[in-house]
């Protein structure tokens, strides 16, 4: 059974997606032990706490700059045995010091098409506001493997939804976390607990 880590900062839906495919059974091989959060508070927590699963409280205002805490989050990681780290709405970028700790072992889900409107700067609401100031006619969300540039790393499973005439950044949102996110999040998360992410010159091949 592998010990899946997940670090949010605030509702915490992909955490609930996450929970319900455990619950029925959907993630093979894996178990949330704990859920860390970057901000006192966040919603998030509360669905952990309604499911039973231990939380902790890193809030990143607490620390100095990145380096210091994610120094803070690598010791809590270590100390929990983490196999696989996933970053579930986390909104802080960590330092290498936790990138190169736990190479191929943690996961985000972003709510574009990578390399779409990704990178620095680029998180919740935002980006979607960015992909309808550009006008593109389908966005999605990418589920990929964390290294130590933003959104940069290998590409674990993606999926599109249409862009509509009449959509606001909140409508665009929710239509991608309902159709993308909460599916294909689980779903790497089950197929990393099973073995079945292969990484082969810096690129992830899924055994679907
Ligand atoms: C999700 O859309 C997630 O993809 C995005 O923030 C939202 C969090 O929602 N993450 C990022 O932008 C990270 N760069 P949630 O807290 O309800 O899961």
């Amino acid at each position: 059974m592998k010990n899946i880590v997940v670090l949010v900062s605030g509702g915490g839906t992909n955490l609930q997606a996450l929970i319900d495919d455990q619950k029925s059974g959907e993630i093979k091989g894996g178990k949330i032990t704990c859920v860390i959060s970057s901000k006192e508070g966040a919603y998030a927590l509360e669905r952990a706490r309604n499911a039973g699963i231990d939380t902790k409280v890193l809030p990143r205002k607490s620390y100095a700059d990145s380096k210091s805490y994610s120094e803070a989050i690598l010791a809590e990681l270590n100390s929990l045995n983490a196999d696989l780290v996933v970053l579930a709405g986390f909104m802080t970028i960590l330092d290498e010091c936790v990138t190169k700790a736990y190479p191929y072992k943690i996961i985000n889900v972003h709510p574009a098409l990578i390399p779409s409107f990704c990178g620095e700067g680029y998180y919740g609401l935002r980006v979607h506001e960015k992909a309808l100031e550009y006008g593109v006619k389908v966005s999605g969300a990418t589920v990929h493997f964390v290294n130590e540039k933003a959104d940069a790393g290998a590409i674990i499973l993606q999926g599109a939804v249409d862009v509509k005439n009449d959509d606001t950044p909140e409508t665009l949102q929710r239509r991608i976390m309902e159709n993308v996110e909460w599916k294909l999040l689980p779903k790497a998360v089950s197929l990393f607990c099973q073995d079945r992410i292969t990484v082969k010159n810096g690129k992830a091949y899924v055994d679907l």
